[in-house]
């Protein structure tokens, strides 16, 4: 079993439906990329993981879709506007623009010039306009990370959920960051999607709450089934200004171990700022201690796309196979993975075509499938194998005699025969959340 290269990956995300270059047809803009119809499913499988772990099995955290367009209020006092910076360089011979810490002996990565300018910051956020005047004072800005929102809904949130301390706010939503150079395919885009989650705690806990929130994303990621041993903490010794601690999950990627998760310990940075300039009580009344205060923060920020790019490149492999051939095969967890069941009549005629799509509209209403009845059914095999569909279901001229199918497995392509009624509970062994934990824990 051989894996397969970054080129190979990007290459097959285009051809099989998961990712597409962004505006393709006039070229592509860089950092940009289209999900397609498999790569959907996969994104929104992994959304429903996370939301489903944050959100539903927990008693402590609410959920929040907050605009994206943001008043540079937020922006200017959440210390983005003066800190979303990164030192830039322009080199003077081949016109390239590259980071100030990227230069290689102060010269140019690129031409190896050293006319070189000097550094200048570069704001990374993207403005835009609201309104039909655009004289300036109108601007907004398109949001560069989620969690902004989540404090200044903070009240909002507390008061219509009567929520006591401490409890969390989880968000999923787009942000877009100017990146000076995007590369690695999804890993480093200008427009991504995060999953955040807040969670507010009495001053003084906060350390604690850390601790725990670290372990528990450890163990989110580990249940995914990508392999424990492709994680790994990396604990900030320099924290960002608003932290007193800070750490990053990191994956082993094609290109290395690099960062898929922040954590983060916020202290009252943000929602103090808040209070401050908007001159809005941003404050937790704590009936135990009899007084107010504004909470700490322990955030966790996940980038949805890193997460996607780690799916993809753990599953894809090429394999030998017995009789001298190899198929492609995207080992996906199958609780992640876009179909669950291909339905597959071994022959259009003699009646398998309408067993299998009677079978189908039946199936269809339970569990996320595809129906698939052009080629021969080998090659149809192949085409599920490299979108990672876990089980294809065939119907063949025996169907007809005793009401069974095939049942055959993606990774081990053994073949069973079932009986067509029990297909339903088949599937369940391999899809089912509950039964898939149990059978990887
Ligand atoms: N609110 C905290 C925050 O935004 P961050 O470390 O800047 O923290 C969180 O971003 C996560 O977002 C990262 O761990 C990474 O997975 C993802 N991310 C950051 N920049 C990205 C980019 N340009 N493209 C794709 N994902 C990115």
């Amino acid at each position: 079993m051989v894996a397969k290269t970054m080129e190979e990956l990007v290459s097959l995300c285009k051809r099989r439906g998961f990712i597409f270059p962004s505006n393709d047809i006039y070229g592509g803009v860089k950092g940009l990329y289209d999900y397609g119809p498999m790569g959907v499913e996969l994104k929104n499988n992994l959304k429903q993981s996370w939301w489903k772990s944050m959100v539903y099995e927990r008693d402590d955290i609410e959920g929040l879709d907050a605009s994206i367009l943001t008043s540079p209020d937020v922006l200017k006092h959440s210390g983005h506007e003066d800190t979303f910076t990164d030192p830039l360089v322009d080199c003077r011979s081949c016109k390239s623009r590259c980071k100030a810490e990227n230069l290689e002996n102060n010269s140019c990565p690129n031409c190896k010039s050293k006319d070189l300018t000097d550094p200048r910051p570069f704001n990374l956020m993207f403005k835009t306009n609201i309104g039909p005047v655009e004289d300036g004072s109108s601007f907004a800005y398109l949001r560069p990370e989620t969690c902004q929102q989540i404090f200044t809904n903070f009240k909002n949130v507390l008061d219509s959920t009567n929520r006591t301390l401490p409890f969390g706010v989880a968000q999923i939503g787009k942000v877009f960051r100017n990146e000076i150079i995007a590369r690695q395919f999804v890993f480093r885009m200008r427009e991504f999607e995060q999953m955040e989650m807040q969670f507010f705690v009495r001053p003084g806990t906060q350390q604690q709450w850390y601790e725990k929130w670290k372990k528990n994303r450890m163990n989110w990621h580990i249940s995914l089934g990508l392999g424990k041993e492709n994680y790994r903490f990396h604990d900030h010794i320099k924290v960002a200004h608003y932290a007193d601690a800070a750490c990053d999950i990191e994956y082993n990627f094609p290109f290395g171990f690099k960062e898929i998760e922040g954590i983060h310990s916020r202290t009252d940075y943000d929602l103090s700022q808040h209070e401050k300039h908007s001159g809005k009580k941003l404050q937790y009344f704590d009936t135990e201690l009899n007084k107010s205060y504004i909470p700490y923060v322990v955030e966790t920020s996940i980038g949805l796309d890193r997460m996607f790019l780690a799916v993809l490149s753990n599953s894809l492999v090429e394999e030998e196979l017995d009789n001298n051939s190899s198929r492609t095969v995207l080992k996906i967890p199958s609780i992640l993975s876009p179909y669950k069941v291909a339905i597959l009549p071994l022959v259009k005629k003699d009646g398998l075509s309408e067993i299998a799509t009677d079978l189908y509209n039946k199936l269809k209403i339970e569990f996320n499938i595809i129906y698939d009845e052009k080629d021969a059914v080998g090659r149809r095999y192949r085409r599920q194998d490299a979108i990672g569909t876990p089980l294809c279901i065939t119907v063949d001229h025996q169907t007809l005699d005793d009401n069974t199918i095939t049942i055959r497995n993606r990774d081990t392509m053994e073949q069973k025969r079932i009986s067509i009624d029990s297909v339903s509970k088949e599937i369940m062994k391999e899809v089912n959340l509950k039964n898939w934990l149990k059978k990887n824990s």
